[in-house]
């Protein structure tokens, strides 16, 4: 036995030592790892397919199916109390404990049918949390737990009235993916498991509360706020917002919650919600979740959005006065299809959800906005999945990832999104689009309010598209996308012509023949910039930055993804005249996808170092837990 597992174990390590070169994009027959194949291979290591390692809990034996909550927000101590209630439903009918995912809770009690119960509340570990088993008694099919969560609860940021817009009340919202719902409610964290939730949340009386549920606008301002979700939603996206939020319609179904001072704004910026959720409705099915309303956060909010159902929660650095960055509420719209009704099941499954997302949303940009900017958002997608594969280990390449024994917060990258995207689009151009429309159509349907896995995608292809179309596809060149790492050769090549005169100006510049204020860019649009901006070499010279800087007030941008291109160019040369812009950008966004290559630039000089520690030591109280957790390695 000993013997065989050494064997097992030499074996999986030098088919994985085998894999990290990643030096090329494309895969050759010697670099591969075949998780697919994986269980006869590897023996014990082999990935257990549909296993969710991300949680303690026990759906397999007794499934929580509904969730009631009657919490009392206190900001003076910054916990949310009360008590969750979960019904559930035996899968295995000797069933006798209920596991549950908790992290950094306060166990009040249990009971059950009025009556106290024994549970245990086991050690935590370091990324998981903490398992809660409770010993149900025979005939009870609910039970009701009392706790609190922690000031430091990795699912929650409590931001005082000095962090917001108003600066008069404070603010609160939880962030529950990936496996953060358990740091604010106990419960089966694990996106196979789908429960209907109600909740009653208690706050101070000025401010109103919002969930990723039935919202009413015009509802009493007086303290005690109710909801239901009726729809039955894995809990990565229970979502709760209390704050001074005030409301405006933007169309029939949908509207804008904010602060005061940003809902113009934000209504204005996002005023084509409307027309992205009637056009994707035409194209891929029916909307299933009554209404689509957006929440705008305070800038610390660490995602640009999160798809939580009826009411996404989006950063305010994407109002932009242009609607040049609205590409990210197509994106969280379009989740309403792929990952809030039809689900991963398992984090290593991730790019069901955003893969299939950032496909929905390149075509809805282009429903709404046409060809050239579609085609402007491809390539520079297409640019972001190539630093990733430029960069990162072959393993982490694979959109089917290996998370086992990793923090899935740790692992965030372009591959689920852009891999996946552009996998679909191969398999659009050769079945042609109105063949995958009618596809998608079917999936969305087929798999509508599950939870599936990568494997069960991979069958319903088989049975499907490979089926009809065995000419143009095979099931060896979907297997190389979706468990090989890189981009296989002759995938789709994104192009775009509005980016062609970018590069002309680019190499003329480049080469010295023109100085920067006669690139004839007046009529460029933001796309345009960053296009021009990601591609500039390396290094550049002071002059040359001066130059830039001069032509085009660079360093004051308004635009935050401009900015973001153009401080991290500055890092990179020691730019002195975009430092003080940096350190105020760094303190007062708390975006990671913005902040933290900026955080990573500085960090590899000793001079970088001491101004990333300088802002993240001023920002560190307003930022979020993910985000401090993300950035705090590089400041030390
Ligand atoms: N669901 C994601 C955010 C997320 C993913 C949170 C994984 C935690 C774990 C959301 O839909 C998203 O993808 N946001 C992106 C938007 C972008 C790709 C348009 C973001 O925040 O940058
Ligand atoms: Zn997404």
């Amino acid at each position: 036995m000993f013997i065989k597992y050494i064997v097992v174990g030499a074996l999986a390590f030098a088919m994985l030592s085998g894999c990290s070169d990643n030096s090329s994009s494309n895969t050759t027959a010697s670099a591969k790892v075949d998780q697919s194949k994986s269980s006869a291979d590897l023996g014990k290591n082999a990935i257990q397919v549909g296993k969710d390692y991300h949680s303690f809990a026990n759906p397999e034996s007794i499934k929580v199916t509904h969730l009631s909550l009657d919490l009392t927000v206190d900001f003076s101590k910054k916990v949310l109390l009360g008590t969750a209630q979960l019904d559930f439903q035996r899968v295995d009918p000797k069933a006798t404990q209920l596991i549950l995912d908790t992290r950094d809770l306060t166990i009040e009690g249990v009971t059950s049918m009025g009556k106290v119960i024994n549970y245990d509340l086991a050690n935590a570990d370091s990324f998981l949390g903490a398992a809660l088993t409770i010993e149900i008694p025979a005939d009870a099919n609910s039970v009701v737990i009392s706790y609190q969560t922690s000031p430091n609860a990795s699912g929650v940021q409590w931001l005082t009235p000095e962090q917001t817009a108003g600066k008069k009340h404070p603010f609160l919202f939880t962030q529950a993916q990936a496996i953060h719902a358990r740091s604010f409610i106990p419960l089966q964290d694990s996106p196979q498991v789908r429960m209907t939730y109600e909740a009653i949340i208690r706050t101070p009386k000025e401010l109103l509360a919002v969930m990723s549920a039935s919202n009413e606008p015009d509802t009493e301002r007086d303290g005690v706020y109710e909801f239901s979700m009726p729809q039955a939603i894995p809990s990565y996206l229970i979502a709760l917002a209390v704050g001074d939020l005030h409301f405006k319609s933007m169309g029939e179904r949908t509207g804008v919650y904010s602060e005061k001072g940003i809902l113009n704004a934000a209504a204005e910026e996002f005023s084509d919600t409307e027309s992205m959720l009637i056009a994707t409705e035409k194209a891929f099915g029916p909307y299933s979740w009554d209404r689509y309303d957006l929440l705008i956060l305070p800038p610390s909010f660490p995602f640009g959005g999160m798809e939580n159902p009826r009411l996404s929660f989006i950063t305010p650095t994407v109002i932009a006065g242009d609607k040049s960055l609205v590409s990210l509420i197509a994106h969280e719209l379009a989740h309403s299809w792929s990952g809030n009704t039809v689900t991963n099941a398992t984090w290593r499954d991730l790019w069901l959800n955003e893969g299939f997302t950032t496909y929905l949303t390149y075509r809805i940009m282009q429903m709404i906005y046409g060809d050239e900017r579609f085609e402007m958002e491809a390539v520079l997608g297409r640019q972001d999945l190539q630093a990733d594969i430029d960069s990162l280990p072959a393993n982490d390449q694979i959109m089917a990832i290996d998370l086992r024994g990793r923090d899935p917060d740790a692992v965030f990258s372009n591959i689920p999104y852009e891999k996946g995207a552009l996998f679909l689009r191969e398999l659009e151009h050769k079945v042609g689009r109105e063949n995958f429309d009618q596809f998608l159509l079917g999936y969305f349907e087929k798999f509508a309010f599950k939870s599936i896995t990568t494997d069960q995608f991979v069958n319903y292809l088989e049975q499907t598209l490979l089926k009809d179309h065995s000419a143009v596809l095979s099931k060896q060149r979907i297997e190389q996308w979706i468990f090989q790492p890189g981009v296989p050769a002759d995938a789709p090549i994104p192009e775009s012509y509005a980016f062609s005169v970018v590069d002309e100006a680019r190499d003329a510049w480049l080469a010295g023949s023109i100085q920067a204020g006669e690139i004839d860019s007046e009529k460029w649009v933001v796309h345009q910039w960053l296009y021009f901006l990601n591609n500039m070499p390396e290094k550049l010279s002071q002059e040359q930055l001066v130059d830039l800087d001069k032509a085009f007030s660079l360093t004051s941008s308004k635009n935050n993804e401009i900015a973001h291109s153009w401080l991290l160019i500055s890092v990179n040369n020691w730019y002195q005249p975009a430092f003080t812009r940096l350190h105020d950008y760094l303190t007062s966004i708390g975006r990671n996808k913005l902040v933290k290559p900026l955080y990573k630039a500085l960090s590899q000089t000793p001079e970088g170092k001491v101004m990333a520690q300088k802002a993240f030591t001023e920002a560190k109280a307003g930022y979020h837990p993910l985000t401090v957790k993300t950035n705090e390695g590089f400041v030390q």
